[in-house]
C-alpha cells in the first residue's frame, strides 16, 4: 500500500537534516542558520508526526487510528489486491462520512418471518401513540402474511425464499436494510423474527438505541468447532483465521453500518462462497458468521458485540429455548430485562464462559430490548402482563 512509500519518503528527506546541520561555518549572517534550522525542523515535525499516525493506522481499524493510540507500535505492511483496496477506501468513506440527518429519526423494525407474524398484536400495544417515530418493514419467506393490526398492514416489502443457515438468510437482511434505507428519517435499523417480544415501552427502545453511536451487532471469538472451526483457507487472505467471529444473527445497526453492509461485496462474497452448510465436510452458517466477521475488521470500536435481543441457549441444544404459554410469568419477563451482563460460551472442550457488563455509553445498563423464542399461544399471557413488566 502507500503506507511504506510515506515511509521510505520520510526517510530519505530526514537523512538530508544531518548534512545541513554538519557543514563548514559559512560567512552566511546567524540570521539564516537560525531561519534553516526551524524551516528545517519543522520539515522533520511534518514528516515524523503522519509517519507515526499512517503506520499505526493499520487496515480499517479505525480506533487505532485516533490520535490516542499513537504509540502503537506499527503494524506489518500487507499488500492488498485490487479489490481490497476498492473495498477499503469505499468503507472507510462510509465511515467517515456522517449519515443524512433527519428532522424526524425514526426506528425501522424490520421483521425477518416465515409467514404470518404471531404477536402483531403485542408490537401494536409497543408501537401505538409513537407513530412518527418508527417504521415497519416485514419479509415473508414463504406465504404471504394476513395482518391482524392495520400498523403491519402494506408493509410487505418483495421477498425471496430464505433456507435456514444459507446465504439467502442474509440476502434477506440485505433487502430489508435497503428498503428500510430508502426512507432517509430511518437512523437505526432492528432485525426482528416473528417469535420476537418488545421487552420495555417504545420511549425506553427508541432512546437506547438512538441516544449511543454503537451498533448492537453480537460478535465474539469462539475457538471451538462451532466458531473458527467453521472457516474455511478459502476465505483468505481476505478474511483470515484470527478475524473469524461468531454472533447471533439479530442485530441492530446505525444507518451508516446499514449503508455499510449493501455496499461489501467483497466479504459478502467470500462468505456466499465458502461458508455454507456441508463445506468440505463442515457446515458454516453465514448468518452466524458474515457480519460479526466483518464489524470486527471494519469498526471493531463501532459494535457492541452484544445483540439486543435476548435468547436463552442454556438447554445446551441445536435450537434455544421456546418459551410456551405456561413459562410467561411477570418473574420471567423481569428476569430477562433485569440482566446486565452478556455471556458466551465458546464450543471447545472446556467450555469457556465470556462474561462481560453490558456498557451502555460506559455505564452498566440491562442488555436486551427483546426476547425470543415464544411460541404463538403466549400472546394472551404477554398482552396481560405487557404494561407491568415493560415499565420495569
Ligand atoms: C468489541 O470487541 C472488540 C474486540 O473484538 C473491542 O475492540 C471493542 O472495543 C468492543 N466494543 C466495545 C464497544 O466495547
Ligand atoms: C428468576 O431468577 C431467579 C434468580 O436467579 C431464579 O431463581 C428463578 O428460577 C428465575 N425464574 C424464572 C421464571 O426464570
Ligand atoms: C401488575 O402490577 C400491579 C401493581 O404492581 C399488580 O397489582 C397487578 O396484579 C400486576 N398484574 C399482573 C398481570 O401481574
Amino acid at each position: 500500500m502507500k503506507i511504506p512509500k510515506a515511509w521510505r519518503l520520510g526517510i530519505s528527506e530526514m537523512q538530508i537534516m544531518p548534512v545541513l546541520r554538519h557543514r563548514p561555518p559559512s560567512r552566511r549572517p546567524l540570521w539564516i542558520i537560525v531561519l534553516v534550522s526551524l524551516v528545517c525542523v519543522s520539515l522533520i515535525g511534518a514528516y515524523v508526526y503522519p509517519l507515526r499516525h499512517y503506520a499505526t493506522c493499520y487496515f480499517f481499524d479505525s480506533s487505532i487510528c485516533s490520535p490516542f493510540t499513537q504509540s502503537l507500535p506499527p503494524a506489518p505492511a500487507k499488500v492488498l489486491t485490487d479489490e481490497e483496496i476498492a473495498a477499503y477506501v469505499v468503507i472507510r468513506d462510509i465511515l467517515e462520512t456522517p449519515s443524512l440527518q433527519s428532522k424526524n429519526p425514526k426506528i425501522a423494525f424490520m421483521f425477518l418471518t416465515p409467514g404470518s407474524l404471531p404477536f402483531e398484536k403485542l408490537w401494536e400495544k409497543f408501537f401505538l401513540g409513537h407513530e412518527e417515530r418508527f417504521s415497519i418493514y416485514v419479509h415473508a419467506s414463504k406465504e404471504k402474511p394476513e395482518h391482524e393490526s392495520p400498523l403491519f398492514l402494506n408493509r410487505d416489502i418483495h421477498s425471496d425464499e430464505v433456507v435456514w443457515g444459507k446465504i439467502s438468510m442474509v440476502d434477506a437482511e440485505k433487502r430489508l436494510l435497503a428498503n428500510a434505507l430508502e426512507d432517509t428519517d430511518n437512523q437505526h435499523f432492528v432485525l426482528l423474527s416473528d417469535s420476537c417480544i418488545p421487552l420495555h415501552d417504545f420511549d425506553y427502545v427508541y432512546n437506547y438505541l438512538m441516544d449511543t453511536k454503537v451498533s448492537f451487532i453480537d460478535c465474539f471469538e469462539d475457538p471451538g468447532p462451532h466458531g473458527t472451526g467453521r472457516y474455511s483457507d478459502g476465505m483468505s487472505p481476505e478474511v483470515e483465521k484470527k478475524d473469524f467471529r461468531k454472533g447471533a444473527q439479530w442485530f441492530s445497526m446505525k444507518r451508516q453500518h446499514a449503508l455499510l453492509v449493501l455496499a461489501d461485496s467483497l466479504y459478502y462474497n467470500k462468505f456466499k462462497q465458502f461458508c455454507k452448510p456441508g463445506m468440505h465436510g463442515r457446515n458454516c452458517y453465514a448468518d452466524e458468521h458474515y457480519l460479526p466477521t466483518l464489524f470486527h475488521m471494519v469498526d471493531p470500536n463501532g459494535i457492541a458485540n452484544w445483540s439486543v435481543t435476548h435468547v436463552d441457549w442454556s438447554e445446551g441444544k441445536w435450537h434455544p429455548k421456546a418459551y410456551k404459554a405456561q413459562d410467561v410469568t411477570f418473574e420471567l419477563l423481569n428476569n430477562i430485562t433485569s440482566i446486565d451482563e452478556s455471556i458466551h460460551v465458546t464450543s471447545e472442550g472446556k467450555k469457556e464462559v465470556q462474561q462481560r457488563p453490558c456498557l451502555w455509553n460506559g455505564v452498566k445498563r440491562p442488555c436486551y430490548l427483546f426476547a425470543r423464542k415464544f411460541n404463538p399461544e403466549a400472546l394472551d399471557n404477554l398482552m396481560q402482563h405487557f404494561s407491568n413488566y415493560t415499565t420495569i
